[in-house]
């Protein structure tokens, strides 16, 4: 709200990024109106929002934009990562093409994203266990090796999902 506005410490840019489908919206939805959609439609564009959050003593107003996965839907990436202190990469933990696509997701990170982005590597819909194609360990030893944070998450079941802007923002800090 406005007086939070006012008394803001910091504004923070993160950014979603991934391939279609993983569940970039709905992470986004949970984290700033605590909301899930089953029948959610591509995102075309760039949409945001924000999350005024207190973090360390600090009160942080999160903006966290959401972009499609699709190509053919997304918006010029230079402006889409221009200013971003943070990106979640994110892939589904039962969509192994997801996971092998994180190397190309990193190269435009790298291309396009400020060199001390602070980013974290999501396996999302971790509630899906039955139907699980890339290993946790796996998630988490190649994000090691590329030095990014890891977490695995479910939007769906609100599991770990504040914990993940959570841990952007205290890295960030
Ligand atoms: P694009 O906008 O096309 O890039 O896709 P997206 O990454 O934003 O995916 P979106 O959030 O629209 O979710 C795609 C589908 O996965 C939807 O049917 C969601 O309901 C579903 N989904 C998202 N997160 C989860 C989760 O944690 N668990 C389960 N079971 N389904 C999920
Ligand atoms: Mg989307």
């Amino acid at each position: 709200d406005d007086a939070f506005d006012e008394e803001c410490d910091y504004l923070f840019k993160a950014v979603l990024i991934g391939d279609s489908g993983v569940g970039k919206s709905n992470l986004l939805s949970r984290f700033a109106k605590d909301e899930f959609r089953l029948d959610s439609k591509p995102t075309i564009g760039v949409e945001f929002a924000y999350r005024n959050i207190k973090v360390r003593d600090k009160l942080i107003k999160a903006q966290i934009w959401d972009t499609a996965g699709q190509e053919r839907f997304r918006a010029i990436t230079s402006s889409y990562y221009r200013g971003a202190l943070g990106a979640v990469l994110v892939y589904d933990i039962t969509r192994r093409s997801s996971y092998e696509s994180v190397g190309k997701w990193l190269v435009e990170l790298r291309e396009f994203g400020g060199e001390d982005m602070v980013v974290i590597l999501v396996g999302n819909k971790c509630d899906l266990s039955e139907s699980r194609e890339v290993d946790k360990e796996e998630g988490k030893a190649f994000a090691e090796e590329e030095g990014l944070c890891f977490m695995e998450t479910s939007a769906l079941k609100n599991l770990n999902v504040e914990q993940v802007f959570l841990q952007m923002i205290t890295k960030i800090l």
